[in-house]
């Protein structure tokens, strides 16, 4: 985007320069939070990171004179000016990440549809539908619990070759929105987490023919509006709604997101619902960071970016050329599952070198580099406007050491790796098995109960059922599979026995 894009002012912070401010006033506090201003700390704190950082973090007062003092009129300012950034009719910022935003969107969507009055029947507990596919993050199944809302699974495919989950194709929403005839949602992951996008303008289509809203959880692509060898950002392709995780890759403090809407009628939900999500004690700093994060973006993120996405490329072409690793590249476009890709990503596999993800993790941290997931046959690092020449430098110098360490065992162990089982049916919505009463049993012995609560093995992280659906032998199986090679399985009532929570039907 050119300076020449923008409506507003974007050279402004006035969230930022408010904070700055107040602390600069030498206004004495007699108000939250309780350190003031950073005067009592435990020692080894105030070692760690000084008294600066607690000069600035309060969560009500603000000095800004043109806006009367006001915090509420100052954030309004800046989240204005972040609509105009990010080209959205409505901004909000978040202080409980992209999941609170998650969350939002789909009590939103509820909401949206008994206003609608779309079916008599939706007004009811978990009878109205959202379509999406099975790998969203479980802030997704959170949302639909507290929405009351059931999931209808698009059928996505299972990239063998990666060890990944690909978008579902066109073909598969299609097949899916013509089997539903609930629907008040569509609900997609652009990008997932290997920066991997569906045909999202397709998809937007398909819920513009169905009247219905396409809510998208963008927590991997909050960076694409500003560089356009970047994907396009899922509101320019028809999204109604977008959360977005700027921390995960812009110079903005962990836990604060953006939401951005697209209707002015989910634009007027949104404010009244995130009250009922978030913490009434907000972090200013989280917000400062925001509003400071989306000037830099406007101002520098074309630079930032292309850095970023050359220093990722270079380092691409050296992976490539070590024995025993192969980093993906542009080729995974040619797959009838991509739209859209994101080249800032690593994704690398080491399965070649006879090494799991999580063993290469474990060397790679041993060699001074930590990268942010293992699968089972990969590793995936991101590179951001944060890392320089000498980082990525030595995130490449690392994996040549990994493939030199392992030489010989090139074209060693390639296991078949296990596949995660088809969803099955849902027996009641989330919501319903969430309220229902419950009973723990062991997991081996859960055959055809409702489960109450997910299981979900860490990689690949996808659940292998969840709260109101019915536990199959195939899910079983491949749970005994993952634990029996050592991957790790979250959702355990006890872990010890390996027992979980089902839906007491007696
Ligand atoms: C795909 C996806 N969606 C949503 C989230 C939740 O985002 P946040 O951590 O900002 O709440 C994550 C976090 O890892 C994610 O990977």
């Amino acid at each position: 985007m050119l300076g020449s894009d923008y409506q507003l002012d974007q050279s402004k912070a006035p969230f930022l320069e408010g904070l700055i401010q107040y602390s600069l006033d030498g206004i004495i506090p007699f108000h939250t939070p309780g350190h003031k201003q950073g005067r009592s700390l435990d020692a080894e704190l105030r070692e760690a990171l000084g008294e600066l950082p607690f000069f600035l973090d309060v969560s009500d007062e603000i000095s800004s004179p043109s806006h009367e003092n006001d915090a509420v009129a100052v954030l309004k300012e800046a989240e204005e000016l972040a609509a105009d950034a990010f080209g959205a009719d409505t901004t909000f910022f978040l202080h409980n990440g992209t999941t609170a935003g998650i969350q939002a969107m789909l009590l939103a969507v509820r909401q949206w549809a008994a206003q609608k009055q779309l079916d008599q029947g939706f007004s009811q507990e978990g009878i109205g539908e959202v379509l999406l596919p099975r790998s969203v993050h479980r802030s997704v199944f959170g949302g639909l619990i507290l929405a009351g809302l059931t999931p209808r699974f698009v059928q996505e495919t299972w990239d063998k070759e990666w060890n990944i989950p690909l978008p579902p194709t066109t073909a598969a929403w299609q097949e899916a929105v013509s089997q539903a005839d609930r629907v008040v949602a569509f609900f997609d992951t652009y990008p997932n987490y290997y920066g991997i996008g569906g045909s999202l303008d397709e998809v937007a289509n398909l819920a513009e023919k169905r009247d219905r809203p396409l809510l998208v959880d963008e927590a991997h692509g909050v960076h694409f509006r500003f560089h356009p060898d970047l994907p396009p950002t899922a509101l320019s392709l028809g999204a109604a709604a977008s959360a977005q995780s700027a921390h995960k890759l812009l110079g903005v403090l962990t836990q604060a997101s953006l939401l951005h809407t697209s209707t002015k009628e989910l634009s007027a939900l949104m404010p009244a619902i995130l009250s009922i999500l978030q913490s009434t004690s907000p972090s200013f700093l989280l917000y400062a960071s925001l509003d400071a994060g989306r000037r830099q973006m406007v101002q520098e993120g074309h630079r930032l970016w292309q850095r970023a996405l050359e220093l990722a490329q270079a380092a691409r072409e050296s992976i490539n050329r070590m024995p025993g690793l192969h980093c993906l590249g542009e080729e995974i476009l040619s797959k009838p599952e991509t739209g859209f890709w994101d080249p800032t990503r690593l994704l690398v596999r080491v399965d070649s070198l006879g090494l799991t993800g999580s063993e290469a993790e474990a060397w790679l941290r041993q060699a001074g580099v930590q990268v942010e997931l293992a699968g089972l046959n990969h590793i995936l690092a991101l590179i951001t406007i944060g890392d320089g020449p000498a980082e990525v430098g030595k995130l490449v110098e690392a994996l040549r050491g990994l493939a030199y360490t392992h030489r010989h065992q090139v074209q060693g162990r390639r296991a078949k790796l296990p596949e995660p089982p088809m969803p099955s049916k849902m027996q009641l919505s989330p919501r319903q098995a969430i309220l229902s009463s419950w009973r723990e049993v062991e997991m081996i012995g859960a055959k055809g109960c409702t489960a109450a609560s997910s299981l979900t093995p860490y990689p690949p992280g996808i659940p292998v059922f969840v709260p109101g659906e019915q536990i199959t032998a195939e899910s079983i199986d491949f749970l005994e599979e993952c634990r029996q090679r050592g991957i790790e399985i979250r959702g355990w009532a006890d872990a010890r026995r390996e027992t979980i929570w089902v839906v007491d039907t007696d």
